[in-house]
């Protein structure tokens, strides 16, 4: 994949760079370069006791950053990468402390997107935060960032997202692997690979261990509700989002149980609603019953997302 040398060269000269995943857009940085990192969270304005992801482009650099890649993390590499699931491995001594906060840890992924894969294969291995400002619903079009930060972020546009959810975090550092944070690569995919009970961290817990989780997230300026009955249909200032129920209104998107597409589209449709002045977003409530592997990702989301 050709990527045009501005950006290549802004990556090598410690600025950052928006790119595209096949998850959400990343705000990407050297992951060796301090200055450039710090950047990164200046820009978001996030926390910096929220650490951040290493994307790499090449299955070597895994051991640039992991203190060791079990028999364990080499079946879901095998599996998996690239695409959409992070590792959290026990860390090497050198990786800087600014990209694990201090953590004994460190977060690893292989994007499977071709820009993302030719940036990172044409500079170094990037720490990529969501490219959002921190709290806003990750972006899934360049058009996102913009609306974010205007033109102070160099975006390398490569259209929709193919996911449009963050990938799975699963740590894998411990005695028993934890999902820290459900993406579309699910637990059932994971067990089956690696012939184990895979754990989900349990969110109610006082101290997350993937700590973005304690985070606000996800949200639009607008309510995010669970619809409640269907007279609330009436209500002309709240865009629906149905998944079962199929009704022709104006403010309704109908998605007819095709909760990949829901996915792809929570995050545009969240920022639009937003554009389009509506005070609420009402989604139809839906459970794991159905069988795709998004929906315990798209729960997650959206109940934070209403959570707050
Ligand atoms: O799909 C994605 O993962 C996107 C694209 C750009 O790759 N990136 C993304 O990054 O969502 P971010 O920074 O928005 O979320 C990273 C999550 C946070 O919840 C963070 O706390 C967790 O990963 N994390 C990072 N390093 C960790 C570590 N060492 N231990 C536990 N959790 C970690
Ligand atoms: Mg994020």
């Amino acid at each position: 994949m050709h990527i045009a040398p501005k950006y290549i060269q802004a990556i090598k000269n410690g600025e950052v760079v928006a790119f595209p995943t096949e998850t959400v857009y990343g705000l990407g940085a050297d992951a060796w370069n301090s200055e450039a990192i710090a950047k990164v969270f200046a820009t978001k304005g996030r926390p910096s006791d929220n650490p951040l992801i290493v994307h790499i482009s090449d299955f070597d650099q895994v051991n640039n950053f992991a203190a060791e890649v079990s028999e364990a993390a080499q079946l879901l590499i095998e599996e998996f990468w690239p695409g959409p699931l992070t590792l959290v491995f026990k860390k090497k001594p050198e990786v800087l402390d600014i990209v694990t906060s201090g953590l004994s840890t460190v977060a690893i992924r292989m994007p499977s997107n071709e820009i993302a894969l030719g940036l990172i294969s044409k500079t170094c291995p990037l720490v990529a935060p969501s490219a959002n400002k921190s709290g806003a619903p990750s972006p899934t079009k360049a058009s996102h960032i913009k609306a974010d930060f205007g033109s102070s972020v160099l975006v390398i546009d490569g259209g929709s997202t193919q996911v449009g959810l963050e990938s799975t975090v699963l740590d894998i550092s411990g005695d028993q692997p934890m999902i820290l944070r459900p993406g579309v690569i699910g637990k059932g995919q994971l067990e089956k690979v690696l012939n184990q009970t895979v754990l989900i961290d349990d969110k109610s817990s006082e101290k997350p261990k993937s700590p973005g989780q304690k985070y606000s997230h996800y949200k639009p300026k607008a309510d995010v509700k669970w619809l409640g009955s269907e007279d609330e249909f009436e209500d002309t200032s709240s865009l629906f989002l149905l998944l079962n129920t199929e009704i022709k209104q104006q403010n309704i998107i109908n998605y007819s149980q095709d909760f990949e597409k829901l996915a792809r589209e929570l995050y545009d449709r969240f920022r639009q609603a937003d554009i389009d002045g509506y005070q609420k977003v009402i989604i139809e409530p839906f459970d794991e019953r159905y069988s795709s592997s998004v929906i315990p990702a798209l729960l997650n989301r959206i109940e934070k997302a209403t959570s707050i």
